[in-house]
């Protein structure tokens, strides 16, 4: 993905890598282990990007205080997902093994805290604008609010779409909003620029996560490099199930299946097929794309061009991303 999208800051995102690999140095051998397995398996770098772009597009870029922030943004990010892995019972990501599947819960769930802690003491020395910490901290607690939110409501056959919208903008769209944010708050941009950067971030996150429920459907594990079919089978109802319980023909039988716990892989085949018969993806689809929309209409017009071609290439890959 970052060399069609992110050209533009390719030496930024190689230099992230190194940072992100020195980051788990630990005189504790089983750490340095899991974390450079978690940095080598890769991953789209989308997080630190989205912010390199902004933090490219102001008067101001001192390297020394821009870098140790993009590698907390992915770090942050990936501790989410050591311990999203554990709650999914997901066995791989990332086209590998999940630090679960190869280390098992317990030292998941404590690596992913030391991996936290560790991206907020890339920062902690560093003498930022008191901005910086301040949305660090609200998005990790923002982004466990949304994973709570969702946890108390699996294998439950919800029918709000406001109630979805708003704890997929707690876990995931915030998330790319701060990143936009923080960026402009480094590079001192104007608060305008900054508003309508965070906007952009925001709508593409809501975006994103709709494409990213739209491919545990419609995908498969070897395509997007993680359990396909995983949301329905740990009770997690998304935009296209929603949507198939208010006008499938077969809403009762979905029902039936996505409240069952002890829901087996030829219900969770029904349950799938149920829904990709259903205008439930062309619906989520749709929504995806409103929200991409917003995001194009945000873009600051005063970017410099290549930035700004960089973020409109990042929307367009949301929109018809297969990974
Ligand atoms: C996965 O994020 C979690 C979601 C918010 C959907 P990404 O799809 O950005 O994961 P990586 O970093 O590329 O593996
Ligand atoms: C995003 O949701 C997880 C976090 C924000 C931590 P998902 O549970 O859908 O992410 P994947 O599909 O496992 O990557
Ligand atoms: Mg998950
Ligand atoms: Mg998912």
């Amino acid at each position: 993905m970052s060399n069609d999208i992110f050209g533009v800051i390719k030496k930024d995102l190689a230099l992230l890598e190194t940072e992100l690999l020195a980051s788990m140095v630990s005189p504790v051998e089983l750490i340095t282990e899991i974390g450079t397995h978690l940095v080598k398996s890769g991953g789209k770098r989308l997080r630190p990007a989205l912010y390199l772009l902004s933090a490219r597009s102001g008067p101001v870029f001192d390297a020394k205080r821009v870098m140790p922030l993009a590698a907390a943004l992915e770090l942050i990010h990936m501790a989410s997902l050591v311990h999203d892995d554990v709650i999914d019972h997901a066995d791989m990501r990332r086209g590998t093994l999940t630090a679960n599947a190869k280390w098992g819960n317990q030292v998941s769930i404590l690596s992913g805290d030391y991996i936290f802690a560790k991206a907020f003491s890339l920062v902690a020395g560093n003498s930022y604008d008191s901005r910086i910490t301040t949305r660090l901290s609200e998005l990790v607690c923002d982004l466990s609010s949304g994973e709570i939110i969702q946890n108390r409501g699996i294998y439950v056959a919800a029918r709000d779409i406001e109630a979805y919208y708003g704890r997929i903008a707690k876990k995931t769209a915030n998330f790319l909003a701060v990143c936009c944010e923080m960026g402009a708050i480094v590079s001192e941009m104007d608060e305008d620029t900054m508003h309508r950067l965070y906007t952009y971030g925001y709508s593409i996150g809501m975006a994103f996560q709709i494409t990213d429920d739209l491919l545990d459907i419609t995908s498969s594990k070897k395509k997007i490099g993680k359990p396909a079919g995983n949301d329905i089978l740990q009770g997690i109802v998304t935009l296209p199930v929603i949507r198939a319980l208010e006008t499938s023909p077969d809403k009762q039988e979905l029902e039936a299946i996505i409240t069952n716990r002890g829901m087996t892989e030829e219900m969770l085949q029904r349950a799938l097929e149920i829904v990709k018969e259903s205008d439930g993806i062309t619906f989520a689809q749709g929504r995806a794309d409103s929200f991409l929309e917003t995001a194009r209409k945000s873009l600051p017009g005063t970017l410099p061009e290549k930035i700004r071609q960089a973020y409109c290439k990042a929307a367009d890959f949301i929109g018809h991303r297969d990974f």
